[in-house]
């Protein structure tokens, strides 16, 4: 049995990375404490309830499964509630993590693929970036992630941790097949409010900031199709098993969408309008990031084939539509 270890497993992308490694003949073992997650978005394998933070469990689950790797989703996520409550993040995300490396550790499972942010990077006078672009944070929720990498690469020099680290811009669609989707609550992402507001589920969105320095005045963000980022995953998890050592790579698509260009491709594909209305900026917010992903390409194969726009808002969109939404 090749069980990996999936953290965070009963969430957005946890469960379509659930699928994959399923699809591809691994045993997706979720350890979720369902504070953002879901119970039964977890299809693929065995749950095991658990908190991050219960260093105890941890090694239970690691002793029960043996998993020959860890993919470590579970984490808080809000870049705005990252700026009210950063102990919250620090606490979660950071310690959480910290207990988590050293189990799997004590435990010998050495293959470990982690999922940070493009929010390591911070403001960067709209250049596109890439994986040695300097990590300057501007939120907490960026800062505990980018400490987490800092770990990740402390243990591989001590104990022979391996690390895959995906830097994500941001996720977006959902399973084709929608047998598992996006569905937070609260909701803070821009593509779930934009669908809810079209239907009426939500009031109207509100555009965070249109002074910006971009060509429309609203941020830039490069929008990655769940599906593609967590094919990398795979690979990532296959070159982690092929010997090939700690790496780091951005998963974006080098294309960035405005918040107005978002608004507007959605009407375009779901034919309906969206009712927003424009207000200040959201602390934390960065202008523009948009990432190469010249090195995920080239080293992983990564093709991020179904990452157009109106893909992901269609995919996005027939979720939305199975009423999985409407808990
Ligand atoms: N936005 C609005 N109105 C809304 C919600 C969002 O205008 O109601 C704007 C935001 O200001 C931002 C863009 O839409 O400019 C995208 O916002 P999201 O909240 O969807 O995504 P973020 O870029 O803030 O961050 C997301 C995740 C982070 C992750 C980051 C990059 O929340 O966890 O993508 O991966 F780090």
């Amino acid at each position: 049995m090749r069980n990996v270890l999936v953290t965070g497993g009963a969430g957005y992308i946890g469960s379509h990375a659930c699928k994959a490694l399923k699809a591809a003949g691994y045993v997706p073992v979720v350890f979720d404490n369902l504070c953002t997650g879901w119970e039964d978005a977890v299809k693929f394998g065995p749950f095991e309830r658990g908190d991050l933070m219960d260093r105890g469990r941890l090694d239970e689950v690691f002793a029960a499964y043996q998993p020959i790797a860890v993919m470590h989703f579970a984490a808080l996520s809000q870049v705005g509630e990252s700026m009210s409550n950063p102990g919250k993040y620090w606490l979660n995300n950071a310690s959480g993590s910290l207990n988590l490396i050293e189990a799997a550790v004590a435990a010998g499972c050495l293959n470990f693929v982690f999922s940070s942010t493009c929010a390591t990077y911070g403001e960067q006078d709209n250049v596109v970036l890439d994986e040695t672009s300097v990590q300057m944070p501007i939120n907490a929720y960026g800062a505990s992630k980018r400490a987490i990498e800092d770990m990740l690469s402390d243990f591989g020099a001590s104990h022979g941790l391996n690390s895959v680290i995906f830097r994500y811009f941001n996720v977006a669609g959902a399973d084709e097949a929608a047998e598992v989707g996006e569905f937070h609550q609260p909701e803070t992402h821009l593509i779930p409010l934009v669908l809810d507001a079209i239907d009426g589920k939500r009031d109207a969105l509100t555009i965070f900031g249109t002074d910006y320095d971009t060509p429309d005045g609203t941020c830039i963000r490069d929008y990655v199709h769940v599906c593609d980022l967590i094919d990398a995953h795979v690979l990532g998890l296959k070159w982690l098993e092929d010997g090939k050592g700690s790496r780091v790579f951005n998963l974006g698509t080098g294309s960035g969408f405005s918040v107005r260009e978002v608004i507007t491709r959605s009407t375009a594909v779901t034919g309906r309008a969206v009712p927003f209305n424009e207000g200040p900026r959201r602390p934390g917010d960065c202008t523009k990031l948009v990432s190469g992903s010249v090195r995920a390409r080239d080293e992983l194969g990564w093709r991020p084939e179904r990452s157009t726009m109106d893909r992901m808002i269609a995919d996005a969109w027939r979720w939305h539509q199975t009423g999985h939404y409407d808990k």
